[in-house]
């Protein structure tokens, strides 16, 4: 029990004691001649004043319950208040959010994802592409494929590497970013390149350090050769349909179409479980929104690079914000920059530019799918949350102060205006974190730990 507990529960006691002595004291001396009434009488009228008493008792002793209960029993019931509390009533006026459409809306992911009319999933479809996702015979050496570098079936959906090893051990350049959800995105890759899956999943197989096949042909060549492959595209695009490098990608994509993750703890909350999170997570889900995450990694699937309207099934409703997509990262001088080699690769700004331009990625399921960022340099995943709050927002975290930045010149309007940036403590980065927790897949991550593979698998080279 909290001193404050205890003191209110001490002054309780002495008021329930003096209020039962006060009243024994009026009903002996004074009420019970007063109203001349009989024994009988008398009880009743002692009763009535002690009902006040009782009353006040019962408060305390229901107060001093719920103190005592463990806080896994009482935050369900506090949540709804807090929520409305933490919120900060004028958020949409705040300078790191630029949106000007009334309140932030949060959305949970559909339950499908939208499809291409010139692609719609169908079971015998996802079937094929899901027997070519796992197929190594796409890869020169035959012992590559797309589930080496995006572990599916162990859960996160990357390969827990720095950098991503293709054929031969040779290694990539960048990280592996997950394949789940990657159907939301309206553009794919880190710099953004690709602009569908259907297109992506041609990449890899022709990439020489990843798969290393000489040409699509040659692709589609060996799915000619290995057996069953023929009944398989029969049922998925019709009998008789040639099996082509274009059909091959068309069945990958409408794979990964159903590797989504609706069912988070956020979408439950969303969808109207008052209970799915905890208040830890409700602190950084505000947080990410007061303090302007949501500038960027915003919607049901927390990038501005996804399909901004999610519709589920509806491509053509589904239109990608076009200025939404890319950001300069990093935004702002941070230590950061030299500690993890931050600006060696640009994205897609090209080698010329001082800083990289990048694809907002999504941040479902990120805390398991460390090391984090498009160089894989960064192992914890607290430490990323520094990262986009020091260089994304110039806010102040800690040990590392950010003050610049924080007036602006707008040269059309001739105004000046100055902007406070957020400062952080670490116990909200923490927050953050389990905020983030709280948009993973819980079955993705029980499979992660119960496979004992460490949030970040240890790497040579
Ligand atoms: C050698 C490891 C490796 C293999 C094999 C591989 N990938 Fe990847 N994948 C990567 C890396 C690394 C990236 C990021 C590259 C970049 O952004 O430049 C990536 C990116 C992607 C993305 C984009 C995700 C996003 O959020 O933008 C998708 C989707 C994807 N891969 C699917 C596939 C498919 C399908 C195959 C098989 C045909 C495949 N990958 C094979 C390593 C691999
Ligand atoms: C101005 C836009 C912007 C803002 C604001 C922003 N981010 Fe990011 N975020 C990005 C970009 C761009 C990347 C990709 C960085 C890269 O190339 O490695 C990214 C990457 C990330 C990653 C790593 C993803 C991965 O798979 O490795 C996390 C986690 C993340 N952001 C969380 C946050 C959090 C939390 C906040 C708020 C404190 C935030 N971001 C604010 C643009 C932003």
């Amino acid at each position: 029990m909290s001193k404050e507990n205890l003191d209110f529960f001490t002054v309780g006691v002495i008021a329930v004691l003096a209020g039962a002595g006060i009243v024994v004291m009026l009903i002996k001396t004074e009420l019970a001649r007063a109203s001349g009434v009989k024994s009988g009488g008398r009880l009743f009228l002692a009763a009535a004043l002690g009902m006040g008493i009782v009353a006040f008792t019962i408060k305390l002793t229901t107060f001093m319950l719920m103190a005592m209960l463990p806080k896994q029993i009482i935050n369900p019931l506090m949540v709804e208040r807090r929520f409305v509390e933490i919120l900060p009533a004028d958020w949409s006026k705040m300078p790191y959010i630029r949106r000007n459409d009334g309140p932030y809306r949060w959305q949970a992911l559909p339950l499908q994802a939208p499809a291409p009319a010139a692609n719609p999933t169908t079971p015998e479809k996802t079937a094929l592409g899901k027997r070519l996702f796992f197929d190594p015979d796409l890869s020169l050496t035959r012992d590559v494929s797309c589930a080496s570098c995006h572990d599916v079936s162990g859960g996160s959906g990357v390969d827990g590497r720095r950098t991503s090893k293709g054929i031969r051990g040779q290694l990539g350049g960048r990280n592996a970013p997950t394949v789940w959800n990657a159907a939301f995105q309206a553009v794919l890759f880190w710099d953004g390149r690709a602009s569908s899956l259907e297109e992506q999943a041609k990449g890899p197989p022709l990439n020489p350090i990843e798969m290393g096949m000489p040409s699509g042909d040659a692709v589609a060549q060996r799915v000619r050769e290995s057996a069953g492959y023929r009944e398989d595209f029969d049922r998925a695009f019709g009998k008789g349909a040639e099996i082509t490098f274009d059909r091959i990608a068309m069945a990958i994509a409408a794979y990964e179409r159903t590797l989504i993750t609706p069912n988070t703890a956020y979408d439950r909350f969303v969808r109207g479980d008052r209970n799915a999170l905890s208040p830890a997570q409700m602190r950084g889900m505000a947080l990410f929104q007061s303090i302007g995450c949501i500038a960027c990694h915003f919607g049901a699937n927390f990038s501005g690079a996804s399909f901004a309207n999610l519709a589920a099934g509806d491509l053509p409703a589904a239109v990608a914000t076009d200025n939404g997509r890319f950001r300069m990262f990093p935004g702002n001088d941070t230590p950061y920059i030299q500690r993890y080699d931050l600006v060696a690769d640009k994205g897609a700004a090209g080698p010329g530019s001082d800083r990289g331009i990048w694809r907002i990625p999504s941040l479902r399921n990120v805390a398991i799918t460390g090391p984090w960022l498009h160089n894989g340099s960064v192992d914890k995943l607290e430490e990323v949350v520094r990262i986009m709050a020091t260089s994304q927002l110039a806010a102040s975290v800690d040990t590392v102060p950010q003050p610049g930045r924080t007036i602006f010149w707008s040269p059309a309007d001739h105004s000046v205006s100055k902007v406070d940036r957020p400062v952080l403590s670490n116990a909200d980065i923490k927050d953050i974190v389990a905020f983030l927790w709280a948009i993973t897949d819980d079955e993705l991550a029980t499979k992660v730990s119960r496979r004992g593979t460490p949030p970040v698998k240890p790497t040579k080279g």
